[in-house]
């Protein structure tokens, strides 16, 4: 996280695990030419970092900006270009009125071209026939501490469930994960089968309000255990008690694009689709995938709960 591009060391964006070039640059943007300017600071910035063919940033925008960059891309490298990918609004706040996703992709990584048209498909699917499957019964807890045994637990849960993945599941990085974060899990005969994690990050807005910013990830549901709501109560249970404590606060979520059943999730549990982030990071589970993914780098679609759905 920085203020703005201009404080960044070059090469100091680099996500090695995932080959790309990753921000969020939390002083608003207030004008379309101040925006522009910064697309191309980034662009300068990272120009020498030749490891990396991915790049996603963020920007906190100011109401009136034109985030979709009129449709216009800042040049990246020799072959790609950073276009607009995604916007979530942020609500009630005197000068952000939300965050605006950019990114590139280098041609060598990017998805077949009718992968991203097949994906989207699997969102309308599920808005043209949703679940409104009531998980009242299931029982979400919150995992704090958390024991040995669980650390266990979850460590073979997530190996059972993803082939590749950001981290590689330890003792000690499902530790991380969970510490610090607001962990909920099903239980059956006392093991965890089902799990999502959202982690709260606050972005500290100069001269105004900060904003609490939740990202729920890590979800996985043992697959003995599937298609019974559990990923879908916890979305629930996660979003009830984040709106009860925080009714504001922007919670986001980067589903796998090419399985169904999140968008399924995402529609009964009151998200809306923010965005389409390509070839975004390491991920892949065997098993779960409607449209097979093409590489290793899975492409995310971009969702954010709506505090305020029309009823
Ligand atoms: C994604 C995942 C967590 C969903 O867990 P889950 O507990 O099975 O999900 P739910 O039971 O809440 O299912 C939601 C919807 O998808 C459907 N669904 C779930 N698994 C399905 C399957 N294998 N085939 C068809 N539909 C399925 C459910 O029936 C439900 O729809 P419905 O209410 O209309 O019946 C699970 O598939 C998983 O662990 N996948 C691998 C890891 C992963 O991809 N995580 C997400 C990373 S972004």
């Amino acid at each position: 996280m920085f203020g703005s591009p201009e404080e960044v060391p070059n090469g100091a964006l680099f996500d090695e695990t995932n080959a790309r070039l990753k921000g969020t640059f939390t002083i608003p943007v207030l004008s379309d030419r101040d925006l522009n300017d910064r697309l191309q600071e980034v662009s300068q910035t990272t120009w020498s970092d030749l490891r990396a063919d991915r790049i996603t940033v963020k920007f906190l925008v100011g109401p009136g900006v034109d985030y979709r960059l009129h449709g216009e891309k800042v040049a990246w490298r020799r072959n790609a270009a950073i276009e607009f990918e995604g916007f979530v609004p942020v609500n009630g706040h005197p000068t952000v009125a939300g965050i605006a996703y950019y990114g590139a992709v280098d041609p060598r990584r990017m998805p077949p071209v009718d992968t991203e048209i097949s994906e989207r498909n699997l969102h309308r699917q599920a808005l043209a026939n949703p679940s409104w499957r009531d998980t009242s019964h299931v029982r979400c807890e919150v995992l704090t501490p958390i024991g040995n045994q669980d650390v266990c637990g979850l460590v073979d849960l997530y190996n059972q469930r993803f082939d590749r993945y950001l981290v590689r599941f330890t003792h000690e990085t499902v530790r991380f994960m969970v510490g610090g974060s607001l962990t909920m899990v099903i239980r059956e005969t006392g093991k965890i089968v089902s799990v999502a994690i959202a982690e709260r990050v606050v972005f500290a807005v100069p001269g105004a309000a900060s904003i609490s910013f939740y990202e729920i990830s890590d979800v996985a549901t043992d697959t003995a255990c599937g298609g019974r709501g559990y990923a879908l109560a916890l979305y629930r249970a996660l979003i009830g008690r984040i709106r009860r404590e925080e009714p504001n606060a922007v919670v986001t979520t980067e589903i796998r694009a090419c399985w169904a059943p999140l968008y399924r999730i995402m529609v009964a549990s009151g998200f809306v689709e923010g965005g389409y982030l390509p070839a975004h990071c390491l991920i892949r589970s065997v098993g779960a995938e409607t449209i097979h993914q093409a590489g290793d780098f899975g492409d995310l679609a971009l969702f954010f709960h709506n505090p305020n759905p029309v009823t």
